[in-house]
């Protein structure tokens, strides 16, 4: 890590009054300047409430615009604009609204990586670190419309016992993980203990042991007294891992492709130090969204929060858009 980027960006932060939010995919070095390390929920409660004037989003570009839609007075700024998400792309605005409208009567409950458009006209939002009281708290008579992760969904569905209508979107990161390889290391290490993110295909969250989002995943490394973790997901988590225990064995599921590094974010690992350095320095790229977009997107996300802090919410009747 070079000094003089670190330095630099420590300084730009005192004099715009900036705060660095990063996800736990980041490179180690962006996660150590980070102020705050998070999982995807965790990141937009920490930018919803910073007092800071600038806010930088290591993370990818939904994240940063779930910030900017609960927190609109601050400047959102990101390394790099083209960090966006597999799941965001699988899910065009025009086919999740046709798809929206077949079920007027239904909740469309939506999964954080998605587009400020596809949340605008979501009824909720949930990240996997609290997927499960979300979708608890849709009366049961209510059918539910989950996109655009039918990994997460089709977990989410056994789990609760409720049929989802599904959206086929997917992070093509997680579905690389190899079931039939992964089946072998577990042979080769019975004492080690599975986990892995629910974007993760079911033929892999069979083997898992925990399930759950990053922080999850990091607590149970953290607390488990056990001293050998296979990990199914991506890799930049393995940093806080080695911190929390340094004393375990931290083990990558496996890939088809024993060769390639597929478990690396391509969007979270746009971001870099230097370019974190220039969008402080700069102000850009920043973040914006048109105003009535965001208080259409800001419904649903609202909705999340009020379910995660236990306060009640109502839902509406159908949809009419
Ligand atoms: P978390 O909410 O668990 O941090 O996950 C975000 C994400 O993009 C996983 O691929
Ligand atoms: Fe999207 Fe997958 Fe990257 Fe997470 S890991 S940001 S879901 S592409």
């Amino acid at each position: 890590m070079s000094y003089d980027v670190v330095a630099d960006i420590q300084r730009l932060k005192r004099e715009k009054n900036a705060v660095i939010l990063a996800h736990y995919y980041e490179d180690g070095a962006i996660q150590d300047i980070a102020d705050h390390v998070g999982d995807s929920f965790q990141l937009a409660k920490f930018g919803q409430t910073t007092r800071a004037d600038v806010i930088l989003l290591a993370g990818v570009v939904f994240m940063a615009e779930s910030v900017k839609i609960l927190n609109p007075t601050k400047k959102v700024i990101v390394p790099d604009l083209d960090a966006g998400c597999s799941l965001v792309k699988g899910s065009p605005y025009d086919k999740y609204l046709a798809w929206r409208r077949e079920y007027p009567d239904g909740i469309a409950v939506t999964y954080i990586n998605s587009s400020a458009e596809v949340k605008a006209i979501s009824d909720v939002i949930l990240t996997s670190s609290n997927a499960q009281k979300i979708v608890e708290s849709i009366p049961r008579e209510r059918p539910i419309l989950f996109g655009p992760d039918q990994h997460l969904g089709r977990w989410l569905s056994k789990k609760i016992g409720r049929e989802f209508h599904l959206w086929n979107g997917a992070c093509e990161v997680h579905v690389l993980f190899n079931a039939r390889r992964l089946h072998e290391l577990t042979l080769q290490h019975p004492d080690a203990v599975v986990i892995a993110h629910p974007e993760c295909d079911e033929s892999i969250l069979a083997y898992a042991h925990v399930v759950g989002s990053t922080s999850r995943l990091l607590e149970e490394v953290a607390n488990n007294p056990a001293k050998k973790f296979i990990v199914a997901t991506e890799t930049g988590i393995f940093h806080q891992m080695k911190k929390s225990r340094p004393d375990v064995e931290l083990i990558q599921a496996p890939v088809l492709d024993a060769g390639c590094s597929c478990n690396d974010c391509p969007y979270m690992k746009l971001n870099t130090l230097e370019k974190i350095r220039h969008a402080l320095e700069t102000g850009e790229p920043e973040v914006t969204l048109d105003e009535a977009l965001r208080e259409r997107a800001r419904v649903s996300l609202d909705r999340m929060m009020d379910i995660a802090a236990g306060r009640p919410v109502r839902w509406p009747e159908a949809f009419t858009q």
